[in-house]
């Protein structure tokens, strides 16, 4: 594996105790406004509402806020390696926690107030249209993530911690395709997060490359 230098750029470096008592609570409640900005847009206090079709605004919105909770996850080795601020790591488990929060609510939506509990038009979904099925596989996927990313599961794995959470890089990809596949028109958005994706995969493939 190439080593790479670590850089020499001087970012702010806040204490282990100034990352618990401030920047953790900070910003899991950032992480939560999109939660919370959806409750205010569905009982109107917004002014705006949810739009003619408020299942699929619910649905949209939280499935983009699981994605992009997915590739901040993905983002933070990259910047913790360009930047040298090494505290970001301390945030991760929280960023993959919300994407599966997110995620979650997702699904949920579409379970309850899309398809209101109709199992075999679910199964029939998932087994016809590719979208759906790789939706229902990501977030599979994620399940095992979540329960294991305590630290004591990390210790109980040791080493196959890290082989099953390098699972995050397909379920990326999965994502990136079920949005790409479900959109109808406009493919400039997903193609984005594609991009996006891609750049922080690439990164990873170029740190490992030999010599
Ligand atoms: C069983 C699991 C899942 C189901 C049934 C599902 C279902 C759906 C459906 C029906 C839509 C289209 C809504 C529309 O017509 O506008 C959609 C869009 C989307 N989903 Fe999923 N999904 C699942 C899992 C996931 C997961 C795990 C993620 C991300 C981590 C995700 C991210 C997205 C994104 C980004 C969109 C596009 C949102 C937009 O158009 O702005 N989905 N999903």
């Amino acid at each position: 594996m190439a080593t790479v230098p670590q850089s020499n750029i001087m970012f702010w470096s806040p204490s282990l105790r100034q990352v618990k008592r401030i920047i953790k609570p900070l910003v899991f409640i950032a992480s939560l406004m999109p939660f919370a900005w959806l409750l205010l847009e569905a009982f109107g206090t917004l002014g705006r509402g949810l739009g003619a079709n408020p299942i699929e605004a619910i649905q949209d919105w939280f499935g983009i806020w699981a994605l992009r909770f997915l590739l901040i996850t993905l983002s933070i080795s990259p910047l913790r390696h360009i930047t040298g601020m090494v505290w970001l790591l301390q945030l991760r488990r929280m960023f993959g926690l919300f994407a599966f929060f997110y995620a979650s609510i997702h699904f949920l939506n579409y379970l309850v107030l899309d398809k209101r509990f109709d199992f075999p038009a679910i199964i029939e979904d998932v087994l016809d249209r590719l979208f759906i099925t790789l939706g229902a596989a990501s977030l599979l996927l994620l399940i095992p993530l979540a329960i294991t990313s305590t630290n004591g599961w990390r210790r109980r794995l040791g080493r196959r911690w890290q082989k099953l959470h390098y699972l995050i890089y397909p379920i990326g990809i999965m994502v990136c395709w079920h949005f790409f596949w479900q959109v109808k028109q406009d493919i400039l958005e997903p193609l984005i997060y594609c991009l996006i994706l891609a750049m922080l995969l690439g990164y990873r493939l170029w740190r490992r490359r030999p010599g």
